[in-house]
Parts: structure tokens; sequence; C-alpha cells
């Protein structure tokens, strides 16, 4: 596995890939790496030649410090996972790398409302920190294929409206989620959650898939079903910021008046200090 620091370094090597024909599938990602991530990097070894891992705890879209303060970081375990997942190259910049002092300018980007519900609600400039820094790794890798996982599905989203924009040649992959037996979906942050609030974080699951079988039998009254899981959520010892029906292109409110081609459940919750989100969604 090759291991890269600095983009001077790392555009030598991918840059002699490229003129060998040789195609490249990205996974961004900020560590603490789990089933999760390795699925991206399982399904990009599928589709290209090299597979590159970014290991970068981006400090721009963290709105709250504290959660930046706390965000697990375990590059040593993480090189290890990747290793014996047989990535090809792990990328793992400084935040100088990245940012330099002088300034790398990012274009602004028209999210059309993306940005204004659920996650951007809740965590006001997340989004425009994520939009920085995944304009800026994709400059330095330059992939044939991005690999994001469904579930930061508003996350995938937003990207998928950046890449329009921008109309570069990149294909984004959404990556299922990956879940614990008991549904818990897999997150770096699981690692910091009480054992007591552990054994009730499935709750969020349940509900999610709860409402995908109402809404799979014809069930339109989407306000009813957001309130009854959030009340089953509380009940389970979470506190539920949201619990959101919406269209799964546009992101906003699902409406039974407004027919979506893909509707999309997205939870937030927090289960003790920790925030956890997820989501599910329907083709119909
Ligand atoms: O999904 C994440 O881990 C991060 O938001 C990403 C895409 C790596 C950008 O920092």
């Amino acid at each position: 596995m090759q291991y890269f620091k600095r983009i001077v370094d790392l555009h030598k090597y991918l840059s002699q890939a490229r003129s060998n024909g040789l195609t490249i599938g990205f996974a961004p990602t900020m560590g603490a790496l789990h089933a999760g991530h390795m699925s991206l990097i399982h399904d990009s070894k599928l589709e290209n030649d090299i597979t590159i891992c970014s290991i970068f705890v981006n400090p721009t879209q963290f709105n709250d410090p504290a959660d930046l303060e706390k965000y697990p970081r375990t590059v040593a375990e993480d090189l290890d996972l990747l290793y014996d997942h047989a990535c090809d190259v792990v990328f793992v910049p400084t935040v100088l790398e990245i940012y330099p002092p002088d300034g790398i300018s990012s274009p602004d980007f028209d999210f059309e409302g993306l940005t204004d519900v659920m996650e951007g609600a809740f965590r006001p400039g997340h989004f425009a920190g994520v939009a920085q820094v995944v304009y800026r790794l994709l400059n330095i890798v330059r992939p044939d294929r991005l690999y994001m996982g469904q579930k930061d599905y508003q996350q995938w989203t937003i990207i998928h409206r950046m890449l329009e924009q921008l109309q570069l040649p990149i294909d984004l992959v959404m990556v299922t989620t990956v879940r614990e037996p008991d549904g818990l979906a897999m997150s770096s942050r699981n690692r910091r959650l009480d054992p007591d609030i552990r054994m009730q974080a499935p709750v969020l699951y349940q509900a999610l898939s709860e409402i995908l079988e109402a809404l799979m039998e014809g069930n339109k009254d989407y306000r009813a079903l957001e309130n009854n899981a959030k009340e089953k959520i509380l009940a389970a010892g979470l506190e539920p910021e949201y619990v959101q029906i919406a269209d799964g292109y546009t992101l906003q409110p699902a409406h039974p008046a407004k027919p979506s081609k893909r509707l999309v459940v997205c939870v937030a919750a927090w289960a003790g200090e920790v925030r956890l989100i997820d989501n599910l969604f329907l083709d119909q």
C-alpha cells in the first residue's frame, strides 16, 4: 500500500498511473474506519485499477468545536484495516496541506435548498465545509469514480449536485449502508456510545423500517408517521432532532399531493452525547 502525506508526491504517483491508462476510484473519509468504509474500498476495487482512500478530519465541516475535538482519531488502526483490505493508496494530509495559508478558493455552489433542510438546518455551515473539502480533494485526486455512503444521504445528494454544476466527468457511486447485526448503521461515532444507550440505538433503524413499511402499504399521512417515530425514539431514551419523510431528489418535506419518484426517510437523534443519523429510501 502506498502512503502519501504530501500532494506533490501523490500527484507524481497518480499522473504516472493515469499516463499508463489506469482508472482511479476514490473514497474520501475522516478516518476511524469501519466495515462501512471498507465497503467503499471493496466496491472501488471492483470497478477501478487503483483505489485511493483519504483520511482527513476536515475542521471546516464541524459547526461545533467540541465535536471536532472529540472526533475519534485512530490512524494506526485505520492503516492496518486499509492494508488488510488491499487498498492501493492512502492519502493522509495535514490541515496546512489542504488549506494552505495563502488560501485556495472554491467556487460558490448553488445547492438550491438542498442545504437548508435536515442536517443543514441543524448544523449550519456543515455542508459548505463538506463541499469545500470534497472540491479540494477532487482537484488533488482527479478520480474517475467517487465512492460515498448512503448513510450520509443528504451529503451524497449535495455532492451529486456539485459534480453536475462543475460538469466534472466523475461518477458518484452510492454505497449501501452497512449495519451491525441489530440494525444500527455503522458510524465512526458509534465507538463513543455508552453501553446502555448503545443497546437502545437500534430504535433508529426500527423506526425508519416501520415508516418504510407504512409507505409501502400506501400510507400517505407523512407527518403522523414522523411524529409516531419521534415518540418511539424518545421512549427508547434517545432525543430525536428530526424525523423527515422527504423527496429523495429535492430533499424537501414530502407531500401527498406532490408524488415523488423516490421517498427518503431521514433521522437524526442524540444518543447520550453522540449524535447519530440514518436513513432508508423507497423508489416508487
Ligand atoms: O463523509 C465524510 O466522512 C466526510 O463528510 C467527507 C466526505 C470525507 C468530507 O470530509
